[in-house]
């Protein structure tokens, strides 16, 4: 992992960790950080700070903590490496020339984009030419304009099996990389054939403008009805949202909807703002994607029993993000596709506009499963909406629905109110419970697996950690306590190895700063590091502290000789009995 320092410091000028985070999650500034809901762990309340000055992060909830790579590294799933290039390429820097082949992946991700756009300029030739015209009457017939068909670039897989396969392979393209794509499959005599056989073609494009997969639907009614590019290095389901290229620049507000063909009609209508989830479901990395360009999200799916599930699940997903949901119900079990094409647009922004929020959609479907005009319903209701309503953080919101539910049920709403703070004790004591031992476990399993020897040592680890994190704040200390502190008087393997790094560093007149151990340290290492560090900016930490922790140190190391008399010198033993002698007056 030999990247220069020069490099690695230049990245980090250009990726602040408080503007690549905020991509991610929504911060709100305190004080002299930022916090926000924890992106790797569910929570409702803020437990995820950004400390701007040391380029760093920490979770209070679940211990997860590191630099911008280490943060990039966890959210996107990448290697350290891909991290890196990610951060590069988001500041528009130049990796460092690379000697080594190991980017065959990129290249070959780069065929794939090419072959993508090539067999998408295929399929939509093919769909004005003689062949496509069943195609084309089937797009008409759905009401979809040659504008449209155009702005989308939709098209045509002619029937066949080398249909495409001969085209790209005329092109240059070798079949590995078109398999790679997934336009290409392999049969069981090991022949190579078209995955996408008459099929009408939709183009899945990212928000750079990559063709990076293709939706295929029959023109009938046989089955399968779809088949979606899967994962290739170029796609994965969960990061990408169908029209989101279009979508992204039409304000703060989107609508979801589950199929492709929805969107193509929502935009036909002037809806532009529309995108879906490539499948149905709606995985939080997608609904955290919508969250970077929009506060406000619609849910337009079915009424059937389907698009219900769909939405349930997608609000799930959603809670997280804190984006303001609301549900839009299409009457009559219709998708909006078809809604638009028998009501038209106006009738359509109608039901936008009366679109009920996530909470009056939850209420509305709980409503269904009681019946409210018998004593005994009333109150299994209450009990339910109430609990529902506990979950609201808003004491304006719960006002509004508990005013809602008081009208409703003629019962008063402080009643109601009373009946939610219940609820909302209750929760939060079944949230105490669950969590509590899934902390102490975190904990522990942390300190266990990161450095074992801490849960033997306490004093000295917990004085380790905190002169490490002092140094790392004030790497300018390092000259001073170096002679104070040999190395092996660490009594923590992991704390003994980390201070060796930090002073071999400064020796060679490197960087001490966190994000230069991210090379080294995995997820967990980073975790427990970045935790020392921000221990130590709580509070400013005097280089007589910092002294102090390394003499703590020194007498704990003399201690754990004594544990383990054979290691120890005749000198270390005379210390030991002093420190004794000291601490019995
Ligand atoms: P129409 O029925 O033509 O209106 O298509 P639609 O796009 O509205 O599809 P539908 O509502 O049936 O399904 C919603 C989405 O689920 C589709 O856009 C596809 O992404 C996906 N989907 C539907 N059927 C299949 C299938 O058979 N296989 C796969 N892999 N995905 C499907
Ligand atoms: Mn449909």
């Amino acid at each position: 992992m030999a990247l220069p320092d020069s490099f690695i410091q230049k990245l980090l000028d250009n990726n602040r960790i408080e503007d690549v985070v905020s991509g991610y999650v929504a911060m709100k500034r305190r004080g002299r950080n930022l916090v926000g809901l924890c992106p790797f762990h569910g929570e409702k309340t803020a437990s995820f700070n950004l400390y701007p000055e040391t380029n760093s992060f920490y979770c209070f909830g679940c211990g997860a903590g590191g630099d911008v790579v280490t943060f990039i590294k966890r959210i996107e799933n990448l290697d350290y490496m891909d991290a890196v290039r990610f951060l590069a390429d988001r500041a528009g820097m130049q990796m460092p020339e690379n000697r080594r082949e190991n980017d065959r992946d990129t290249r070959l991700r780069l065929r794939i984009l090419e072959a993508n756009r090539e067999a998408a300029r295929l399929y939509h030739q093919a769909l004005y030419a003689p062949e496509g015209q069943m195609a084309l009457e089937y797009y008409h017939s759905r009401g979809y304009t040659d504008a449209t068909i155009k702005h989308f670039g939709l098209g045509f897989a002619p029937p066949g099996f080398d249909y495409l396969r001969n085209a790209l392979r005329a092109k240059g393209f070798k079949d590995e990389e078109l398999i790679a794509a997934f336009l290409l499959a392999r049969g069981r005599s090991g022949g190579t054939y078209d995955v996408f056989r008459n099929r009408a073609m939709i183009p899945i494009i990212d928000i750079r403008g990559n063709v990076v997969g293709f939706g295929g639907r029959v023109l009938d009614d046989s089955k399968p009805k779809y088949i979606n590019t899967e994962s290739t290095l170029a796609f994965s389901k969960s990061r990408n949202l169908f029209a989101l290229n279009f979508a992204k620049n039409t304000g703060r507000e989107l609508n979801l909807c589950e199929g492709y063909m929805d969107v193509i009609a929502m935009h036909q209508a002037g809806f532009t703002n529309t995108v879906a989830a490539l499948g149905t479901s709606f995985p939080e990395e997608q609904m955290q994607l919508i969250a970077r360009y929009a506060d406000r999200i619609n849910l337009i799916f079915d009424a059937d029993g389907a698009g219900q599930k769909a939405t349930r699940r997608a609000i799930d997903n959603l809670r997280r993000t804190g984006l303001d949901v609301r549900v839009v119900t299409i009457p009559d079990g219709k998708d909006p596709d078809e809604f638009i094409r028998n009501k038209g647009a106006d009738a359509f922004r109608l039901l936008l506009e009366r679109s009920s929020n996530a909470i009056e959609y939850r209420l509305l479907e709980i409503g269904r499963t009681y019946d409210i005009n018998t004593p005994d319903g009333k109150v299994k209701y209450m009990k339910e909406a109430t609990a529902l309503l506990a979950r609201l953080e808003s004491p304006v919101e719960r006002d509004v629905y508990a005013g809602r539910l008081s009208q409703l049920l003629s019962v008063s709403k402080d009643a109601i109110l009373q009946e939610i703070r219940y609820g909302e004790r209750r929760q939060q004591r079944a949230g105490m419970k669950r969590r509590l031992p899934e902390l102490m476990r975190q904990e522990q399993k942390e300190l266990r697996q990161v450095n074992p020897e801490a849960v033997h040592y306490p004093r000295a680890a917990k004085a380790e950690e905190s002169l490490l994190g002092t140094l790392l704040m004030h790497p300018d200390y390092i000259r001073t306590v170096r002679k104070e502190l040999p190395c092996d008087n660490l009594v923590t393997a992991f704390n003994r190895e980390l201070y060796e790094r930090l002073l071999e560093r400064e020796q060679q007149g490197l960087l001490v700063e966190l994000a230069f151990l991210s090379a080294d340290y995995d997820q967990d290492g980073m975790a427990y590091i970045s935790r020392m560090v921000r221990d130590a900016q709580e509070r400013t930490v005097s280089l007589e502290e910092a002294q102090r922790y390394a003499s703590i140190i020194r007498e704990e190391h003399k201690l754990k000789a004594l544990k383990d008399p054979s290691n120890a010198s005749d000198e270390d033993i005379q210390g030991i009995l002093n420190t004794l002698r000291e601490r019995k007056q």
